[in-house]
């Protein structure tokens, strides 16, 4: 479904993304985890066109590389932020509402914005403006409002950082409800391994921009080289 093939992303001397290649495959729930600065969000800036880079992303088998970020969520690709980014004066469900305007459909549907706001149990608080929201809100806020735009593939940028074990549970079932209900491919970096291991098919391990292993979540946890250069040796 989305496929990178030899992607280079440079800033300056900086090389954020080295020669990095793998494939997503419809209906996966596909994981990325490696240390801070290994380049993960950048795959994510690469992939919804923030920035030029080398080498080539397909998306449906057309490449992408080049394509403007609005070109990019109508096709069916959208994401959250590393940190939540909301319409502050907007409340819950105008947000939720933008993301369905700005779609891949296109058109505004009023109830798919309603069933959006009840899946991601965001209709208690649907007349609150956003800037008032727990950060539990603000995220399934982030999350609805991506949904809201129809996409194929939801791409989710550290979704558990600061929760609590709760909260990351309840992220966690939202996040398989997506994948299984409403038959989203999703891409999830996180550094929680067991959120991983537990929600993904595939894992990908990168450190400064280089693939280090990718596979089974199970089995590339065990990796020793990802022991070594990721989770430490207090892991095992
Ligand atoms: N727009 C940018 N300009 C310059 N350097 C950047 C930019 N975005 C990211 N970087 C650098 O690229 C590297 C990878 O960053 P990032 O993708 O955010 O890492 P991660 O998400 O894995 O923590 C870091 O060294 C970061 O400082
Ligand atoms: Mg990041």
């Amino acid at each position: 479904m989305l496929k990178l093939n030899h992607v280079t992303k440079k800033f300056g001397e900086l090389v954020a993304v080295n020669d990095l290649s793998f494939a997503v495959e419809a209906g996966q729930v596909f994981g990325i985890a490696g240390p801070n600065g290994a380049g993960k969000s950048t795959v994510y800036n690469l992939i919804t066109g923030f920035y030029p880079f080398e080498g080539e992303i397909a998306f449906e088998g057309r490449n992408i590389a080049g394509r403007q970020p609005h070109e990019i969520s109508k096709l069916g690709i959208a994401r959250t932020f590393q940190i939540p980014q909301t319409f502050p004066s907007l409340t819950v469900e105008q947000s939720v509402g933008v993301g369905n305007r700005f779609g891949a459909r296109g058109r505004f549907d009023p109830a798919y914005v309603e069933s959006i706001l009840a899946f991601m149990e965001l209709t208690p608080v649907r007349h609150e403006p956003t800037g008032q929201l727990s950060l539990l809100d603000k995220k399934r806020l982030m999350m609805g409002a991506a949904l809201a735009t129809r996409p194929k593939i939801l791409m989710l940028d550290e979704p558990m950082a600061g929760s609590n074990s709760n909260e990351i549970r309840s992220l966690m079932e939202s996040i398989r409800r997506i994948n299984a209900e409403m038959g989203i491919t999703i891409i999830i970096i996180e550094h929680f391994m067991k959120v991983l291991t537990e929600l993904t098919s595939t894992l990908l391990i990168i450190e400064t921009g280089t693939k280090v292993c990718m596979g089974d979540p199970e089995t590339v946890v065990n990796d020793p080289e990802v022991i070594e250069c990721y989770l430490g040796e207090s892991y095992g």
